[in-house]
């Protein structure tokens, strides 16, 4: 759970000094105080009415009971209360990632756009 503190930590402050703001939210199981559950999102400061849903990420053992969706939900809430002008919410996923597309349909998102990404390994120059 340190290890992973220290990533979120390092990953918002490189975002802010980007000169994005981020809003987050975190569950932390009681019994062990690990950390069973984040979302990210963050804004332009420039663009008033645009956030982008990053990242959400729920711990093996905590999922499938709806964790995602409550964080992701309590995050915007958040979100409104200190950009009340955001009127679209962008985020973007795999799209053979079954558990997080059902999740953003509940919310009410729609496809946008779909873009297929390219890979191909390159033998070290040295
Ligand atoms: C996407 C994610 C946050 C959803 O977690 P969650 O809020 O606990 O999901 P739900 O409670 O809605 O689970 C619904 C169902 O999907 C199942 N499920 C959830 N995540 C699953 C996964 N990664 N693989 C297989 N099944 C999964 C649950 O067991 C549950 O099944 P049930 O309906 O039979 O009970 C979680 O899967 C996760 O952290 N995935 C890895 C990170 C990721 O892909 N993030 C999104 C990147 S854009």
């Amino acid at each position: 759970a340190a290890v992973r503190t220290r990533h979120v930590g390092r990953n918002v402050r490189r975002r802010v000094g980007r000169g994005r703001r981020a809003y987050h939210v975190g569950a932390v199981h009681e019994a062990t105080g690990e950390l069973a559950g984040f979302t990210s999102a963050s804004k332009t400061t420039g663009n008033p009415e645009h956030l982008l849903q990053g990242m959400t990420v729920v711990a093996a053992a905590h999922r499938g009971h709806g964790l995602g969706l409550v964080l992701k939900l309590a995050n915007l809430a958040h979100v409104r209360e200190y950009e009340p002008r955001v009127r679209l919410i962008e985020t973007a996923n795999a799209d053979d990632n079954r558990p997080m597309i059902a999740l953003n349909e509940a919310m009410g998102f729609v496809p946008q756009e779909r873009f297929v990404s390219w890979e191909a390994p390159v033998a070290p120059a040295v």
